[in-house]
């Protein structure tokens, strides 16, 4: 079956053809990153305007991709939430007028669903059932049980920023431009972990599963604040131990939840699984620890649509189908 995915739920448009929800045939991107670099974050209404230009040459692009056209596509899956609802709606609209002109079905994806799609696209092994998941994106931290496809159990999520909103908002106060995840994770490789004493919070045993990061974030803030925004050596150190601070909690966290439940694989997910420090750490701690570790390669961590496809394809599969209807939503809860 082949599966058209299109997904535009923050600043990236992206159109994808996927075949049994494991082969790529195109995988098309449109970063959106020089539009809301001055602004420091994502304007939402920049961002719409900005997925109706790119959504159809970036749907011509992924068709010419593969060499096919849409006579050629069985179904259509696309991102209707989380994320920003004028955001979400050029490439719902899209699906929906597809799915209506060429006479097939069209389902709704979660856009987290879809990141936890990304490690089937690689080749075997995959991570079989059930397994847990350490999702971190820009609008999400979760510790997650994978059931099966779409059978989703939330073990534990981040009380207030998540891991790469924290990312996002350090590497402002350091002046490294949005998004600063990945300036963070590049400077971050030439210093020195410990040199600055951040702390790690949420370890009380109620809290096992949750992740806070505002305490380092504000940490990081204080410590700008007593010594000035640094620069050279003393920047790749605080990037270092920034880092450093956020992906120990998370490998622990992991650690914890996968001894309590048993689990004896793992997979890594989301935009902040691009980390270099946290792929690494996660990796180490399934080698000593004795589970797998499973980790899409980092273009596929950040948002895309063949993830999207991906979820799509297995729930077209089992014949779910939406109505034209379909609704997009900012928020959404995990499917069961
Ligand atoms: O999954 P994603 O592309 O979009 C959302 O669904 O939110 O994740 C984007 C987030 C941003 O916060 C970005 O700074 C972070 O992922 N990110 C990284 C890296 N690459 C992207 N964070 C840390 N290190 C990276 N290499
Ligand atoms: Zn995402």
């Amino acid at each position: 079956m082949l599966v058209l995915g299109l997904e535009s739920s923050c600043d990236e448009t992206a159109a994808a053809v996927v075949e049994d929800g494991r082969r790529v045939l195109a995988d098309v991107v449109a970063s959106q990153v020089k539009v809301h670099a001055r602004y420091g974050g994502v304007v939402p209404e920049l961002a719409s305007r900005h997925h109706v230009v790119n959504v159809v040459p970036v749907l011509d692009a992924a068709l010419a991709e593969a060499r096919l056209t849409l006579d050629d596509i069985d179904g259509v899956a696309v991102t209707n939430g989380p994320g920003l609802v004028t955001a979400l709606l050029i490439a719902l609209q899209t699906a929906k007028a597809i799915a209506y002109a060429k006479g097939i079905p069209i389902v709704g994806v979660n856009h987290l669903e879809g990141h936890l799609n990304a490690v089937y696209l690689e080749p075997e092994p995959h991570p079989a059932f059930p397994h847990l998941a350490l999702l971190v994106s820009g609008g999400h931290s979760s510790l997650i049980r994978v059931d099966g496809f779409g059978a989703l159990v939330e073990l534990g999520a981040t009380r207030d920023d998540a891991a790469g909103e924290a990312f996002d908002k350090v590497a402002k106060m350091l002046r490294l431009g949005y998004p600063g995840g990945v300036q963070i994770d590049r400077l971050a490789v030439d210093g020195d972990p410990a040199a600055v004493s951040l702390p790690r919070l949420m370890t009380k045993p109620e809290t096992a599963y949750d992740f806070s990061f505002s305490g380092v974030k504000t940490a990081v803030l204080n410590h700008i604040r007593a010594n000035g925004v640094p620069e050279g050596q003393a920047l790749r150190d605080l990037c270092a131990s920034f880092q450093a601070t956020v992906v120990e909690v998370l490998v622990r966290k992991t650690r914890a939840a996968v001894e309590a439940f048993g689990f004896d694989s793992v997979q890594l997910a989301g935009g902040v699984a691009a980390n270099s420090g946290l792929r690494a750490a996660l990796r180490a701690a399934g080698a000593a620890a004795g589970f797998h570790v499973f980790i899409p390669p980092p273009r596929r961590c950040t948002d895309n649509a063949a993830m999207i496809a991906a979820a799509g394809y297995h729930r077209l599969a089992a014949g779910e189908r939406a109505p034209l209807e379909l609704e997009a939503t900012s928020s959404m809860p995990l499917p069961t």
